[in-house]
């Protein structure tokens, strides 16, 4: 077989002939590392005809509708509906989130229909069996495969037929056709091509598990995420229980869609409600509580967001944030301080979202400024208030894009007030909820909300 060897980026998987110290692509330095590569690996074959010609739209037969369900209904919608035959889907997220949880949930739903290969190399068939017990996993058409050769496994998946089709993860498949170790740049790619071709050619879907980085991306190039038809990033927080699979790329459906679980002792549950279950447990005449209104895809979800101030004994004060970006909390903490005229030097603050959700977005400034005011002055805010808006460095308060699905969702779980900026009044005229406008953080001040 002829082969020649190229230099690849091991953080971004840039390519060049010659050897180089810094990467041009991503700047980091001594990531180049040699490779060889096989020729005739590159080729891959997108279609199931064996010779392919250009053909017209009404020639081409599809099984696009032939979609499987996995009955799990936060992940068939993010999914577009179901799994696609022939897809390749990739679940990422960081150790310990709950992908191999999912999955196998997917094994037991899915294993009533059709047959199902679990390839792990992760775990042993025996720590797979005792999470399966666990998830109340039986059935004879679900098979397990403790498996790092990626060809071995994808050799199984026309002996056994299966229709779905498991790899636990693609960091720990190891390809014999190229020469670096396990887990290495050129180890996934080739991995990913391999399973690419299979699904193409056998009709099998495949969901790889994908691990993350530390800087939230999945390991390996980014060219992974071009090679799949779907990317699905399982994301929350490990030590509490709420968490959020959301699409960043799909094939067969918006990419707009997020499903929330709950990790519980039984595996994961579906949460069909989930402003309901983040606000429930909720202290209704504590300082330092506010309610925002978030969207999540386009999915609206009321989260708490809690904060609290306290004399600072010694030097700086203490600025922490949990589930909030640091600096716009800071800058929060910045316009509360110059434009309220209310004395924060002396105080420490901490932020914290409840339920170990991320607020990703300006719509909460308002009621982070509001539970930070309610902590400082020891006063607690109208339980049944929420806020929504983004403040600008003059104290401006901004619109926010979706208000009128936030307000809806708001009225649905029974809130009575809703803060929203001056200039979205015009366009909520219809609501049953009370409406306050604010078009400066100043006004927020002035309400009837505060106990
Ligand atoms: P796991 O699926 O192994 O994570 P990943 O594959 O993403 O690395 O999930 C690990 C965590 O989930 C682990 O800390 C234990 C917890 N867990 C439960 O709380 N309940 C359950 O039923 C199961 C199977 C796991
Ligand atoms: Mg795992």
């Amino acid at each position: 077989m002829k082969s020649k060897t190229v230099f690849c980026c091991s953080e971004c998987g840039y390519e060049t002939a010659k050897f180089l110290g810094k990467c041009p692509s991503c700047g980091e330095w001594n990531t180049l590392k040699e490779q060889k590569v096989f020729k005739d690996e590159k080729k891959i074959s997108l279609s199931r005809e064996t010779s392919v010609r250009p053909m017209t739209l009404s020639e081409i037969k599809t099984d696009m509708s032939e979609r499987l369900t996995m009955d799990i209904t936060e992940l068939d919608r993010v999914l577009g509906g179901g799994l696609v035959k022939g897809s390749l889907v990739l679940v990422g997220g960081e150790p310990g989130i709950g992908k191999s949880t999912l999955l196998m949930q997917v094994c037991r739903n899915v294993a009533s229909k059709g047959k199902i290969l679990y390839v792990s190399g992760e775990e042993s068939e025996m720590q797979l069996k005792m999470r399966a017990e666990r998830l109340s996993v039986t059935g004879d058409d679900l098979l397990i495969l403790p498996e790092t050769d990626i060809d071995k496994a994808l050799s199984f998946v026309d002996e056994t037929k299966c229709d779905v089709c498991i790899i636990d993860s693609v960091q720990t498949m190891f390809s014999e056709s190229v020469d670096s170790s396990g887990g290495s740049v050129g180890q996934i790619r080739d991995v990913t091509m391999k399973i690419m071709r299979k699904a193409k050619e056998s009709g099998c879907a495949f969901f790889i598990v994908g691990h993350v980085t530390k800087d939230g991306n999945i390991a390996g190039p980014r060219m992974l995420e071009h090679m799949v038809d779907a990317v699905l990033y399982f994301e929350g927080d490990r030590n509490q229980s709420y968490r959020i699979l959301r699409g960043v790329k799909n094939r067969f459906g918006s990419t707009n869609e997020v499903g929330v679980f709950e990790m519980t002792g039984e595996g994961l549950i579906c949460v069909d409600n989930p402003s309901a279950a983040l606000l429930s447990g909720r202290p209704l005449d504590a300082s330092g509580s506010s309610v925002t209104c978030l969207m999540e895809g386009t999915r609206p979800i009321l989260a708490e967001i809690q904060a609290l101030t306290s004399p600072t004994g010694f030097g700086m004060p203490r600025r922490a944030a949990e589930g909030v970006d640091f600096s716009r909390v800071v800058m929060l903490i910045a316009i509360i301080e110059k434009k309220l005229g209310l004395t924060m030097q002396n105080q420490d603050a901490y932020l914290n979202v409840v339920g170990g959700l991320k607020v990703d977005e300006t719509a909460a400034d308002l009621a982070i400024i509001s539970a930070i005011i309610s902590s400082l002055k020891n006063k607690s805010i109208d339980p049944a208030t929420v806020f929504l808006g983004e403040v600008g460095l003059s104290g401006e308060v901004r619109s926010v894009p979706g208000i009128s699905r936030r307000v809806s969702e708001a009225e649905r779980l029974g809130f009575k007030t809703c803060v929203v900026p001056e200039g979205s009044i015009q366009g909520l005229r219809d609501v049953g909820i009370k409406l306050i406008g604010a078009r400066t953080v100043m006004d927020i001040l002035k309400e009837d909300i505060w106990g």
